[in-house]
């Protein structure tokens, strides 16, 4: 066994908590798709599917360094939104405790002085930047463009995605 009782318990309380997040963001996505908003909608399927896709990269690792993968119960995500941007502001909200929570790991797996737990979470630290940057960026966007704006945002993340948003300053 590779792993520590207390990692495994703490990774356990992450994929918990990355398959909750998809959840959240299904919820979000079918707000937007009640509103008819389909762009959005679509952006936050896909951001479900990648944090799906976080969880199960974490059971991958629990399973083989020889811990006992336990999901721990899920709470319901919030499904009813006044407006985008409370929608939006939730999912950034998200990105920012989530990055708490993989700092937190590091952090154990450093005390517990595991490298090669360290090795694999720096995977997650650097995804957290982009998760974060991306969520602040559709927030900006949406907030700029107001309620009565949002065909816009539509527009814009029909044109451009939002990868394409952010310029990368150290092109050439
Ligand atoms: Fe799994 Fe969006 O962080």
């Amino acid at each position: 066994m590779l792993i520590s009782k207390n990692l495994t318990a703490a990774l356990n309380e992450q994929i918990g908590y990355e398959f909750f997040t998809s959840m959240q963001y299904t919820a979000i996505a079918c707000y937007f798709g009640t509103e008819a908003l389909p762009e959005l909608a679509k952006h936050f399927t896909l951001q479900a599917e990648e944090e799906r896709t976080h969880a199960l990269k974490l059971v991958n690792y629990v399973v083989d360094s020889g811990g006992k993968m336990i999901i721990p119960p899920i709470p319901s995500p919030q499904s009813d939104f006044k407006t985008a941007e409370e929608a939006c502001k939730l999912a950034l909200d998200s990105e920012m405790e989530v990055t708490r929570k993989i700092n937190g790991l590091v952090d154990l797996a450093i005390e517990e002085k595991d490298h090669l737990a360290q090795n694999f979470l720096q995977w997650f630290v650097n995804e957290q930047m982009e998760e974060v940057s991306t969520a602040e960026t559709l927030l900006r966007i949406v907030q700029r463009a107001g309620e009565a704006g949002l065909l816009l945002v539509e527009d814009y993340l029909a044109r451009n995605g939002l990868a394409a948003s952010t310029p990368d300053l150290n092109a050439q």
